[in-house]
């Protein structure tokens, strides 16, 4: 009954759409289906409209279509532009359509009529996401109706549809920085060719720089390659082979493949998404990135590549600054940049900036496999130093052993700037990222005192009025001695310290300043061999050993065989501003500079002893010759002191004896007060290159523990020097009760010297009378032998007394039995 009512209905249905035909609207507005549809068409006077049409067809969003985007229906009412997007002027069977067609619709924008997409999604036709057509083909009379469930937007601007799509994200980006929105939103019909990834194929360089805001017409040049202003529907590539010029002028090569699924390559690049309608244009995504065919279409240069690495200011301090050849140049540089985050601009030293900004260009192409550690590279700058001489950067290479495994960079420093990222290779040259701007080397004045290890010279410079020399002159090599170097010469270092030594100490200070620079690591030549100083009557000789060390020789002991004066490089190159400094162990003495015994004598104030010699009739050749050396021991005032000489100096006979005890027809054996190598290093903070490790100069000492004899210009009372823990002791060898520690040391120029005592010597006839016994001393070894020889006395009395008693008795007791 039901089934046969429900036949009735559907016949009628049928009879009444072929036997009264319908229009478009009317079937529209019967259709319980669209009546929301319906109602928005009426608000827009487009059911009127639509009633003109000599044919048309409709994509009909069905009520549920608006119910899906309920919210927005609710409060907005559709466009007539909208709704004009659902019209076709023209009637279309779904028959007739082709996969990827596109059908023009009612609607157009700068006299444009916008396109819908036709998808055949497995035998489905759909028109945009979530837009398919549910019931096909309802024929009118003008037209056709085409049911869809979903709502269809015009397309949007070229700009609008870029963003909107996921995948052209980077495009979109650089459009933005490349400022051609503008120009693609104005566009009329242009055609995008653009891939996911548009900078690939280019160096990391070239990347990073086209990623800086700075570089948007190079950016743009990237982009308007892959433009052109000609609307390219995929439909519509001619088969075969066509240029088509982009705006940045070169042509594309596009070649469309009939054969081949209709396969279009671009530049050799496939089409993978096809026809991205925008309101005024179309954008295709290509496999991969289509460049200009010149390599070099960007121009690299140090600039770009720079300003890619953040180092914007960097560039612009270059620029302003008259230096700009170097960021274009072919030449081959390393470039040591801090980005803009790490340039403090305040440490730029205003009256120096040219050169300070050369200093961080580094003259050659080092690779990072070309640094070693120590390695001093040179840089553009010059200031302060002779013509073709450079300031140097030291290279410091942290050592990989204590990084983890992953990490197996380098981790290298400029000078105290730490290299924070990968180096970019530009043309010839090469650029490291560092974690700070570099500082120039400071003047030798301003450097020096930042070592408190070696203020003794620091003083001497200028106390000696050599400091402006040093300054000033240009490419020198500093050999600057330690305090303990100071202290190693002992009343040599008093003598040349006093006031009226002046002239004396700047020939020492000049004497260790060389004339040229010499760098320590692979740049001083290997060998024996003397160099000019600034002192110029005498050059110093350098040994330069296989293994690296660098040894330093002036003068020396006497006949040139004691090693202990031989300085050693304790840290090398310290670089400063007019060249470099070494820190050495030993002063140097050259060989024309003349110290007297005397000299020593007075810098050590052993007035008393001076006296004495004087009152004798001994040669001057002891206190100022400078042929046969001599080795005098000196009491010092203190040592006299203790003892009463009025005897002595009313008898001139004594006197002369005295004082030849302490003269030695000798060169100063080599003996040192200082303690041995590494044991107080401890007040002393080791710095890096210190290495004092013990070497053939710790063994100097002429004296041992044992003591060893010499005779004295006094015959027949010789005299015993030993080695003490710490120290010397002398003593008279027939008077060993007494000894004199030694308390100063100092060498002449002629080898021989002076040794400060804290006793004065004494024949050993002299030291009997000159220490006599006190009266009650006398009387306690008086009392002490009268008691002795008391006790002895009654013991022996007593002791015979028994005997004999005993003797007795036995006697008596034979006699009872
Ligand atoms: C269109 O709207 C008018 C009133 O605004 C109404 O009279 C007419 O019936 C509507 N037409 C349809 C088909 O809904
Ligand atoms: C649509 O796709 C189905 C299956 O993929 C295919 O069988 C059919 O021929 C296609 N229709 C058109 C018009 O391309
Ligand atoms: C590009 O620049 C943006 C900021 O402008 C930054 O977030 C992004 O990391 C940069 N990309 C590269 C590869 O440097
Ligand atoms: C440059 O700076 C941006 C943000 O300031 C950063 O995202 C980018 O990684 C930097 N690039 C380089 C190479 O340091
Ligand atoms: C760096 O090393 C390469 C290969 O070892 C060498 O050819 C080049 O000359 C070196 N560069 C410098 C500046 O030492
Ligand atoms: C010095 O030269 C030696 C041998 O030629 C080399 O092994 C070493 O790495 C060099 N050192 C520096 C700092 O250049
Ligand atoms: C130079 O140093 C080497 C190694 O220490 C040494 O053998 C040589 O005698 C030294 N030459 C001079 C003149 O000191
Ligand atoms: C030193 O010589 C002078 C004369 O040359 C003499 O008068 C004096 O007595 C001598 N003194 C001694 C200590 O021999
Ligand atoms: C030193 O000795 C002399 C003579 O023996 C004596 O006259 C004098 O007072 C003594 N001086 C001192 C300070 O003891
Ligand atoms: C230096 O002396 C020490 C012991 O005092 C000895 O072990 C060492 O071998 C000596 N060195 C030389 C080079 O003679």
């Amino acid at each position: 009954m039901h089934l046969w009512v429900f036949s009735i209905h559907v016949l009628v249905i049928l009879c009444s759409s072929t036997i009264h035909a319908k229009t478009v609207v009317e079937t529209l507005a019967t259709d319980d289906r669209f009546q929301i549809f319906v109602r928005q068409l009426n608000k827009t006077d487009l059911l009127q409209d639509l009633d003109q049409y000599p044919s048309a067809t409709v994509f009909a969003p069905t009520n549920e279509a608006f119910d899906s985007r309920m919210t927005i229906v609710q409060t907005k009412e559709m466009t007539r532009a909208e709704l004009l997007y659902h019209i076709l002027p023209q009637s279309i069977l779904t028959d007739e359509w082709y996969n990827g067609e596109l059908l023009e619709t009612s609607y157009t924008q700068d006299g444009k009529p916008q396109k819908i997409k036709l998808t055949n999604n497995s035998g489905k036709w759909s028109l945009a996401d979530n837009v398919n057509i549910v019931d096909a083909d309802l024929k009118t009379d003008n037209g056709v109706v085409q049911v869809v469930d979903g709502l269809l937007t015009p397309p949007k601007d070229l700009v609008q549809t870029l963003a909107e799509h996921k995948e052209l994200d980077t495009f979109c980006t650089l459009a933005k920085k490349a400022h051609i929105e503008t120009e693609l939103k104005r566009a009329n019909g242009y055609t995008i060719f653009a891939t996911r990834d548009v900078l690939d194929g280019l160096t990391d360089a070239e990347k990073a720089y086209l990623n800086h805001s700075e570089a948007k017409e190079d950016i743009a040049l990237v982009l308007r390659h892959q433009i052109s202003d000609s609307d390219l529907y995929f439909g519509k590539i001619p088969a075969g082979k066509t240029l088509v010029k982009t705006l940045q002028g070169e042509d594309l090569e596009l070649v469309s493949d009939k054969n081949n699924n209709n396969q279009v390559t671009v530049n050799g690049a496939k089409i993978v998404q096809s026809d991205i309608l925008a309101s005024n244009g179309v954008i295709h995504i290509l496999e991969k990135s289509i460049l200009p065919k010149n390599h070099d279409f960007l121009k690299m240069n140090l600039r770009k590549a720079l300003i890619g690495m953040n180092a914007t200011k960097f560039v612009s301090l270059f620029e302003n600054n008259g230096l700009e050849n170097y960021l274009n140049t072919k030449d081959a540089y390393s470039i040591i940049a801090p980005p803009n985050g790490e340039l403090d601009e305040h440490t730029i030293p205003r009256n120096e900036i040219r050169s300070w900004l050369k200093y961080h260009l580094i003259s050659q192409k080092y690779d990072i496999n070309n640094f070693t550690d120590g390695l001093l590279v040179k840089s553009e700058s010059n200031d302060h130093l002779s013509k073709n001489e450079k300031q140097r950067i030291l290279i410091h290479i942290i050592d990989q052993d204590q990084m983890p495994i992953s990490a197996m960079k380098k981790s290298i420093q400029f000078n105290h700037a730490t290299l924070i990222g990968n180096p970019v290779t530009v043309e010839n040259s090469i650029i490291y990222p560092v974690s700070r701007s570099l500082e120039l080397p400071l003047d030798p004045l301003s450097r020096l005192p930042l070592n408190l290890d070696l203020s003794t010279f620091v003083a001497s410079l200028y106390s000696s009025n050599t400091a402006d020399e040093i300054k000033s002159a240009q490419g020198i090599t500093l050999l600057v001695p330690t305090n303990k170097a100071f202290e190693r010469l002992g009343i040599l270092t008093k003598h040349l310290l006093q006031p009226n030594s002046q002239q004396k100490l700047a020939r020492v200070i000049k004497f260790h300043a060389i004339k040229n620079r010499l760098y320590y690591i692979n740049e001083t030549k290997q060998g024996e061999y003397h160099v000019p100083t600034l002192d110029g009557h005498s050059e110093i000789q350098i040994n330069k050993t296989v293994d690296g060390r660098m040894y330093i020789r002036g003068s020396g002991a006497g006949d040139g065989s004691d090693r202990s004066v031989i300085a050693k490089v304790v840290h090398p190159d310290m670089l400063v501003s007019n060249g470099v400094i070494h820190k050495i162990d030993r002063i140097e003495i050259p060989s024309t500079l003349q110290v007297s015994n005397r000299d020593l004598l007075l810098a050590e104030n052993t007035n008393n002893f001076v006296n004495l010699i004087h009152k004798t009739n001994l040669s001057d050749q002891i206190l100022d010759g400078l042929d046969q050396p001599y080795t005098v021991l000196a009491p010092s005032d203190r040592a006299f002191a203790k003892l009463n000489i009025t005897n002595l100096l009313q008898n001139p006979d004594e006197l002369l004896r005295v004082a030849k005890l302490h003269i030695l027809p000798i060169a100063l054996p080599k003996m040192s007060l200082q303690p041995g190598q590494g044991s107080n290093r401890f007040d002393e903070k080791p710095t890096e290159g210190d290495n004092e490790e013990g070497d053939d100069r710790d063994n100097h000492s002429d004296i041992t523990g044992d003591g060893v004899e010499f005779s004295s210009l006094l015959e027949h009372e010789p005299l015993i020097i030993s080695q003490i823990d710490p120290g010397y002791i002398i003593q008279v060898k027939r008077d060993i009760r007494h000894s004199a520690d030694v308390v100063d040391i100092g060498r002449g120029s002629n080898g021989g010297g002076v040794i400060v005592i804290d006793r004065v010597l004494l024949p050993y006839d002299q030291a009997e009378h000159n220490h006599p016994l006190a009266w009650w001393v006398t009387l306690l070894v008086a009392i002490g032998v009268l008691l002795c020889a008391t006790l002895i006395g009654a013991l022996g009395y007593y002791g015979w007394r028994w005997w004999k008693e005993r003797r007795e008795g036995y006697i008596s007791l034979d006699e009872e039995h």
